[in-house]
């Protein structure tokens, strides 16, 4: 099985090196690039006495990188639960590990920092009302850790604060109730400016909520709803996953899904459900389908959408997340899609038709009903993201609070921004709707409707969202930007609900 946990830490013998030009792994096996620049050389030998095998010329004179790119099936994360019996907690690790990460052809295996051991971290699983019982032990070497459940709206003590984090070799116990709707969230850990590195190296899972409401339609399942976490990623010579920011964030050389390296998936001639989440530190991704066709939008960051919406292109940034149904019924066996990242011309995920019948799936309309929140024509707070670290000119400072927000009370929060965008904006304990955009894109997309927690902000942008924290008063939380390296340089606020 892949992603399991090989070993504590170190690195193994066939980790993968990274080709200088392309910035894609290459395999470690150096007799391979030997045997090439041997089978060149004897080729130009063997041309110069002009008796050339024309296979092998023909092998030899393949244009570099020309060749097809071995894919490896796409990782897909074990699925638990976390509502365990009364007494008893779902032990969740945060520690190194060693990983497959498909490679090549083979195995690439890679040092990194993984929840549980795999990476991404095990798929947590509720239902509306459970309650969620969850031991973090920190098993990282020297550093402290703490996780935040990204999306679920929980008291202060739960929601994985900065000032709860915990030194290596100790645990933080999690209990709380799930009182939202189904959507798929994602966790991660929030320490004091190790947010950046930690979630880099590879602690990060997705957290999916089901409800009833998400049941009555019927929608792809098994098999036919699949998680794709994206991300990018840099590895050193040793193959291993490397954290390597620049001042303007971390901008990896390839691509990761589910943490699968040039990852496949075959499908069959139906609907598919793909639960995406953009889990890049500073990466936003403009997907497409190769073959044009459109993404059917069932849902976001807080769940459903009220009726689905069909767009050929999305672009959502670090710590947004898309529910999307992709129709392969037209796809006969053999034949492909590539799932594309026009923004950086990058090859995310192929799917290969089975020629098999799979599940045929229209969405009924309405799909959910968004109850819109009503509340001030005018703006209540202004934040404006200023730089690289700082909100209304304040560097984020884990013992000082910024503002301080009525329970209950709907309001209308402004995000501007002065330079150093995109900024996805993030809000921890509550969903937010998205009301206007103005400057730049000038628009609200389809995707961004309903309830969302994270928004991107780009480049002379203005964003209103209306916010309402109804679940858990005198709580504290946080707003920051989900760039991680503006966030941990101090892009981030405390605020408390009175
Ligand atoms: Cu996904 Cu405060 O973070
Ligand atoms: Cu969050
Ligand atoms: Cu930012």
């Amino acid at each position: 099985m892949r992603n399991q946990r090989i070993e504590k830490t170190g690195s193994v013998e066939a980790a993968p090196l990274e080709d200088k030009e392309t910035g894609q792994p290459i395999s470690r096996d150096l007799t391979r690039r030997t045997f090439i620049t041997a089978a060149t050389a004897s080729v130009a030998a063997l041309a110069a006495a002009r008796i050339i095998p024309p296979g092998i010329l023909r092998a030899v004179a393949a244009p570099r990188g020309g060749g097809a790119v071995v894919r490896n099936a796409l990782h897909i994360p074990p699925v638990t639960p976390v509502q365990v019996p009364p007494g008893t907690f779902l032990p969740l690790w945060a520690a190194p590990a060693t990983v497959d990460l498909g490679g090549e052809g083979g195995h690439k295996y890679s040092s990194v920092l993984a929840y549980n051991g795999t990476f991404p971290g095990p798929t947590l699983i509720a239902r509306q009302g459970d309650v969620a019982a969850i031991r973090l032990h920190n098993g990282l070497t020297n550093e402290p850790t703490i996780t935040h459940w990204h999306g679920m709206v929980v008291p202060t003590v739960a929601d994985g604060h900065p000032l709860y984090a915990i030194a290596p070799g100790a645990t933080y116990d999690y209990e709380f109730q799930i009182n939202q709707r189904a959507c798929l969230n994602f966790y991660h850990p929030h320490p004091h400016m190790l947010t950046s590195k930690q979630v880099n190296l590879g602690l990060a899972g997705g957290f999916i909520v089901r409800d009833a409401e998400e049941d009555n339609l019927h929608l792809p399942s098994g098999v036919y709803e699949v998680p794709l976490i994206l991300r990018d990623a840099s590895f050193d010579s040793a193959g291993n996953l490397t954290y390597n920011p620049t001042s303007s964030g971390f901008f990896g050389k390839t691509s990761l899904v589910n943490g699968t390296l040039n990852p496949k998936l075959n499908v069959d001639r139906g609907v598919y459900r793909f639960r995406v989440l953009n889990g890049s530190n500073a990466r936003v991704y403009r997907i497409a389908l190769s073959n044009g066709a459109p993404f059917t939008v069932i849902g976001n960051d807080g769940g459903l959408l009220e009726s689905a919406v069909s767009v050929s292109q999305i672009e959502f940034g670090p710590g947004e997340r898309l529910d999307l149904l992709v129709d392969f019924s037209g796809l006969s066996g053999g034949n492909k899609i590539m799932l594309r990242d026009l923004a950086a011309r990058w090859d995310l995920i192929e799917f290969v038709g089975t020629g098999n019948g799979g599940y045929a799936y229209t969405p009924p309309s309405p799909l959910s009903t968004i109850v819109s929140l009503s509340g001030p024509t005018n703006v209540t707070r202004l934040f404006s993201f200023e730089g690289m670290h700082s909100i209304n000119g304040l560097r984020y400072e884990m013992n000082r609070i910024d503002f301080q927000v009525p329970f209950g009370v709907t309001e209308r929060w402004r995000f501007t921004t002065k330079g150093n965008a995109p900024h996805p904006v993030h809000v921890h304990g509550a969903s937010f709707q998205v009301v206007s955009r103005s400057g730049g894109r000038g628009q609200v997309f389809p995707w961004e409707r309903g309830w969302k927690d994270t928004v991107l902000l780009n480049d002379k942008e203005a964003v209103e969202v209306l916010i309402r924290f109804d679940q858990y008063r005198s709580s504290l939380y946080l707003l920051h930007c989900h760039q991680l390296e503006h966030e941990d340089q101090g892009m981030m606020s405390n605020f408390e609900v009175v």
